[in-house]
């Protein structure tokens, strides 16, 4: 199975950023973590990570993973809220997503209380801090598993 993990605008700077809010743990920190628990747990399995500050990177990122990858797992920052034009570039691949927010964003500001992507995600883990990664790629592991 091929997952690709897409980290959003400002999630590069996870460890300096808010740490209150975002946890301690450096992106690459984070990365390792979920390489670890891929060769430890997750039999014939591969994940790519991809990190941008630029939506239109991030879109052509997805376009380029079409049928090449099998699942996604995005956590796309402030664009959760403000882009219609990621939701589209999911929807034209058509691969099944989890969105992962670190903090829990309905105990935030009343406009992180919205996504763009959420009626189209497989699953929404928001608030598990950089555990919800995990978490994503065990549920996504598990149902890709059923659906082969
Ligand atoms: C975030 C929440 C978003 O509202 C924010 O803009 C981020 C990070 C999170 O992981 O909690 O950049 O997606």
């Amino acid at each position: 199975m091929r997952f690709a993990v897409i980290q959003g605008p400002n999630l590069n700077m996870l460890g300096v950023r808010e740490p209150e809010v975002y946890g301690a743990l450096r992106l690459e920190e984070i990365q390792q973590k979920l390489d670890k628990a891929v060769a430890d747990l997750y039999p014939a399995t591969d994940i790519k990570h991809f990190q941008s500050n630029h939506e239109g990177q991030i879109i052509d990122f997805i376009h380029g993973i079409h049928q090449r990858c099998d699942a996604i797992i995005i956590n796309p920052g402030g664009l959760t809220h403000t882009s219609v034009s990621l939701r589209d570039a999911l929807a034209s691949v058509a691969m099944p997503f989890v969105e992962v927010h670190l903090s829990n964003v309905f105990s935030r500001e009343s406009f992180r209380h919205h996504s763009y992507l959420s009626d189209q995600a497989m699953a929404v883990i928001s608030g598990a801090g950089w555990r919800g990664y995990l978490y994503a790629l065990d549920l996504l592991y598990r149902q890709c598993s059923v659906e082969a």
